[in-house]
């Protein structure tokens, strides 16, 4: 047994979640859900990043203190993650007590290793950017509001770890993946690394947590935000916690966020001394078209309103189906519909009505004797009994789509055994050769449930009770004969889309 420590990005709460926060969140919780299930502990960590210009803007805009629009903003998150069947193991939110606390002992220790100094920087600032423009920018004149700031903040020797840095992702093939994005990141270190800027003054940007050292700024939000993979297990409050979790196994990131993942909290670990996190994994992006969806862009999709319409279960299968991790993917009502209908209705669905209508037609329901097995039978007992272990590799290996696609051509060799055996005919001329066929297919069945109940908690759970099976390993032999299968109706109904 292993611990496998797990973490989201924690999301701005300038706006409700999109599906893309609900993919990197589903992501998590199917990891921790396989292995939970291999006997792994798990601690999944997910949350809220509530401080910083975004959030204090977007409350302006609703004429809100940015506490109380946190405070209205975070029960969406949360409800959706319940909606969704997440199972999350601490959830933070960065304006809690326990997490401002540690990114104040942070900034004392960092300082205090001597990686923080002052400077004086003057450059162009656009107000309605609210940030500092290159001069360049400046030239372009596309900026409203601008004004020369000469302003006093804080620095991070960011710059100090470069080599550091560059040696131990060289030296670790698996810290930064996929392999295209360590490459990116290594590209992007060939460039001389600068200081981070990590204060904002409070008179221009009050939203944040106080610099100790100095209570007139506020840290940047990064410095805070990247500290909760350290706050939440224990950091500098729960030594024996902290030594059983970190490093964590993975940082699970969307490829928007690599560079302050990979540069920025790497170098802030070196400065404290703390080992790195296994893997820092960066996936592709949920595209519109041609576009990344994004709440600035207006242009989501709400994953309520796709539960309300397929179910949970669907949404989770099809976001883990669809995306191969690592690359773009697009989201498209098309795709989510054919994807739909093909695996769940035809193929997983279908499995499911055949086997159990024909053990209904033939058994009243009482699951047959198998009998000794013919060839073509042991050839489906070795798939099944192989499955598990293979989606364990492929899943450790951070191949989720891969893993779900190997379930699922396993389910399409059980319905062309059914259809190659056909049963149906069979129990007309030799009743013990369709038993072998309807337990097997049964069996097959079972296993592939089993093995797709991270990604789908809710239907697996119903399929394992119809089957009578809740407990049973995934280990050929355990459906038991003479039990009696609970009636049911289609798992999932075929969508019928209208042409137009
Ligand atoms: O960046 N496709 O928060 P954020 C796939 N607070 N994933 C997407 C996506 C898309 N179109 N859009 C968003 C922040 N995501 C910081 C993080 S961590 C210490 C601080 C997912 O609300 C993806 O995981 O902008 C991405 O990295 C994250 O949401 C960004 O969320
Ligand atoms: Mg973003």
């Amino acid at each position: 047994m292993s611990k496998f420590f797990v973490t989201t990005p924690i999301y701005y709460v300038n706006d409700a979640p999109h599906i893309g926060h609900a993919y990197t969140t589903i992501l998590a919780d199917v990891l921790s859900r396989y292995h939970r299930t291999a006997g792994d502990e798990v601690f999944f960590l997910t949350g809220l990043d509530e401080h910083g210009q975004k959030v204090k803007q977007a409350a302006e805009k609703r004429g809100m203190t940015p506490q109380a629009h946190s405070d209205d903003l975070a029960p969406r998150f949360i409800n959706l993650w319940k909606t969704l069947d997440i199972q999350y193991d601490d959830f933070i939110r960065t304006t809690q007590e326990r997490h401002k606390k540690i990114v104040q002992l942070v900034l004392q220790q960092v300082n205090e290793r001597g990686d923080i100094y002052t400077d004086e920087y003057e450059g162009w600032y656009s107000v309605a950017e609210e940030r500092f423009i290159t001069d360049a920018e400046y030239g372009s004149g596309q900026f409203r509001d601008v004004k020369k700031i000469k302003e006093k903040n804080y620095f991070f020797k960011m710059s100090k770890y470069q080599q550091k840095l560059i040696d131990y992702i060289q030296a670790h093939p698996d810290f930064i993946r996929p392999e295209h994005r360590k490459n990116e990141m290594l590209g992007f270190l060939r460039q001389p690394l600068g200081d981070l800027c990590i204060s904002r003054p409070k008179a221009r940007m009050d939203w944040g947590i106080e610099i100790p050292f100095d209570r007139d700024y506020v840290t940047y939000v990064w410095f805070d935000a990247l500290v909760n993979y350290i706050s939440v297990p224990g950091y500098g409050s729960d030594e024996k916690k902290f030594k059983k979790w970190w490093p964590a196994d993975v940082h699970l990131i969307g490829k928007d966020i690599l560079t302050t993942h990979c540069v920025y909290w790497t170098t802030m670990l070196f400065s404290l001394g703390l080992e790195l996190p296994n893997t820092i994994f960066a996936h592709g992006w949920w595209l519109i078209g041609e576009t990344k969806m994004s709440k600035s862009l207006g242009n989501v999709v709400n994953p309520l309103d796709l539960i309300e319409t397929y179910g949970v279960d669907a949404v989770r299968f099809y976001l883990m189906r669809e995306m191969v991790l690592g690359l773009d993917a697009n989201f498209t009502p098309d795709s989510f519909v054919k994807c739909y209908n093909s695996d769940l209705a035809n193929d997983y669905g279908n499995l499911l009505n055949r086997v159990s209508g024909l053990i209904h037609k033939n058994h009243d329901g009482m699951v047959p004797e198998p009998g000794p097995l013919a060839p073509v039978e042991e050839i489906i007992k070795t798939q099944a009994d192989e499955l598990p272990r293979r989606v364990k590799d492929l899943i450790n290996g951070f191949k989720v789509q891969e893993a779900v696609s190997l379930i699922m051509v396993f389910v399409q060799t059980l319905n062309k055994y059914m259809e190659s055996q056909a049963p149906w005919k069979l129990a007309k001329t030799d009743m013990k050769a369709a038993n072998r066929v309807l337990y097997t297919a049964a069996e097959g069945l079972r296993i592939a449930t089993i093995m797709l109940a991270p990604v789908m908690p809710e239907k697996t759970a119903e399929v394992l009770d119809i089957l009578g099976a809740k407990d049973a390993p995934p280990v050929w032999g355990k459906l038991m004969p003479g039990l009696v299968l609970r009636p049911h109706s289609p798992l999932f109904p075929r969508i019928e889309v209208e042409k137009t």
